[in-house]
């Protein structure tokens, strides 16, 4: 334990380093929640800085925006002075990415150890500049013991006589959703072997969240409920999406299936979208770190568990790409998709947000371009400049990016069109005057829905070839 002697006052003010998805609408929350508490969001990237002190923030999130605004005049002050908001704060959130490891060549590792260089990089400068205690907490997802590996940084760096308590407060928000999960956690962890401090930190989440939902823990079990709830959310996605494939093979419909099997109370209806897999900044990387973890306890069969998530994952991007293939090319036949346009509704690894981390739109993508169409892709939220350079990203494995336009409405994405794919989840995508875009397309025309959002019942009676993940294709031809 490295606790000297930690500050005994309430917590008055507060440092993030990380202003991304995760510190940003974090601290925007706690400013609004506790007035007495001033708060410096602080980013190595100025730009990112000066977007957080703009009209236009870094970062969509349903009402975000008003919070921040409304805050910033207060409370809330977004700086790149990291070591003067350290020095001023008794306690610190450290909010920085942990992208995992590149794999490295040759190793026979299923997993992916996660990168802590920022997280330890954070943990060198808060021992350099801090000469008065701090309470320390690592909000990003760390692998397990990570907060050990701080601890020890700390206490090895520390100015003397300065006292740091580690605390592990893994942030559970979705994007889309992440001011209200914010605002109403399910529960709020706090892992730590400090009670002073970890109740200093309960005192600050309890001008909102009520007592019962703050659970304090030891810290490897706060790391490893982080790690183990997106794996097994990972897993429940994975799980719907195997079943998509045999419903799709036996006539059976994967909604009635899924409300089939979460009507039970046990099961429960959420998480059961089938869909074209999980995407997203954490679930890949989180699996592939308890993967590491039990790779390196000596539990291969829990890895390969786990790795079966991952697999299954992108089973279902291989599969739909192949329907594609397969249904399309019947016509005029054409090999692949040569001189073939596909208008790609959706590009974000999800709805509500303009996020596009492991999006399983840009596999898709590439994939339709490998194998020779020419895409129109609209997003509502990803910037036009976000989707040319993730696939320009991914142009070192031949995605032709000549190929590709990036349109403002779906209209304009659809117009002189073959196929629609619909790649994420917009609900804006059902209120599309689908009568008139059979119009604008090219006959015969098909729709590929990967997200499972379209009425499908109405497109095939409009004269759409309609195939829909989890649904047994049917076809007006
Ligand atoms: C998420 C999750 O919070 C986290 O648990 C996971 O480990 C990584 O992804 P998120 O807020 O979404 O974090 O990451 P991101 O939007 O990339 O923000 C991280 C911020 O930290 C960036 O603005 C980056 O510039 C900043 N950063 C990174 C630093 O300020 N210093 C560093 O050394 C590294
Ligand atoms: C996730 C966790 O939910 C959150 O608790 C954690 O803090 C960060 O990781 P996020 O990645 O923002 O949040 O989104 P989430 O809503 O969990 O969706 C992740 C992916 O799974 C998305 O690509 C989504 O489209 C997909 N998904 C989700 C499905 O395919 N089907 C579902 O039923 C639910």
């Amino acid at each position: 334990m490295v606790h000297i002697s930690a500050p005994t006052d309430r917590i008055t003010s507060i440092c993030c380093i990380g202003a991304g998805y995760v510190g940003g609408p974090t601290c925007a929350v706690i400013a609004a929640k506790c007035p007495e508490i001033r708060i410096t969001v602080v980013d190595r990237d100025p730009d990112r800085i000066s977007a957080w002190n703009s009209d236009s923030l870094p970062v969509y999130e349903p009402g975000l925006d008003a919070l921040v605004k409304r805050q910033r005049n207060t409370n809330l002050t977004f700086s790149t002075d990291i070591d003067r908001a350290i020095d001023q704060a008794q306690l610190i959130f450290i909010a920085v990415n942990t992208p995992p490891m590149p794999h490295t060549h040759g190793s026979s590792s299923m997993g992916a150890k996660p990168d802590l260089s920022a997280v330890s990089e954070c943990a060198r400068r808060i021992a350099r500049v801090s000469l008065t205690d701090k309470i320390v907490v690592a909000k990003s997802t760390v692998p397990c013991g990570a907060c050990a590996t701080i601890a020890g940084m700390l206490r090895d760096n520390g100015q003397k006589g300065v006292g740091f308590s580690v605390l592990s407060n893994p942030e559970f928000l979705s994007e889309g959703t992440a001011v209200r999960d914010l605002l109403h956690p399910d529960r709020v962890l706090i892992g730590g072997d400090d009670r002073v401090a970890q109740d200093k930190l309960k005192a600050v989440y309890m001008h909102w969240v009520p007592e019962p939902r703050i659970l304090t823990m030891n810290t490897w079990s706060s790391e490893l409920a982080k790690l183990a709830s997106n794996a097994m959310l990972a897993q429940r996605v994975s799980s719907i999406n195997s079943i998509s494939a045999v419903c799709e093979a036996v006539g059976a419909d994967i909604a009635e299936v899924a409300r089939g099997c979460g009507s039970d109370e046990r099961i429960g209806q959420k998480f059961l979208r089938p869909s074209l897999g999980f995407g997203g900044s954490c679930f890949h990387k989180d699996i592939a770190s308890l993967i590491w973890l039990s790779e390196s306890l000596g539990l291969p069969e829990v890895a390969e568990y786990w790795h079966q998530v991952l697999a299954l994952n992108r089973f279902q991007i291989k599969r739909f790409v192949a329907r594609i293939l397969a249904d399309t090319s019947r016509e005029g036949g054409l090999s692949g998709l040569g001189g073939r346009r596909v208008a790609c509704l959706g590009f974000a690894f999800k709805e509500g947000t303009g996020d596009t981390r492991n999006t399983p739109a840009a596999d898709v993508c590439c994939e339709l371009l490998r194998n020779g169409a020419k895409l129109s892709i609209y997003d509502p939220r990803v910037p036009r400049h976000h989707i040319v350079d993730k696939l320009a990203m991914s142009a070192a494995s031949n995605c032709d990016i000549d190929s590709v336009s990036v349109c403002s409405d779906a209209y304009s994405a659809i117009a002189g069109s073959d196929i629609v794919v619909v790649l994420t989840a917009w609900s804006e995508f059902r209120q599309i005057d689908w009568e008139q875009a059979l119009k604008l397309m090219s006959q015969p025309a098909y729709v590929f829905d990967g997200q499972v959002v379209l009425d499908h019942g109405r497109l095939e009676q409009l004269g759409f070839n309609v195939f829909s993940i989890g649904r047994a294709h049917v076809t007006t031809q």
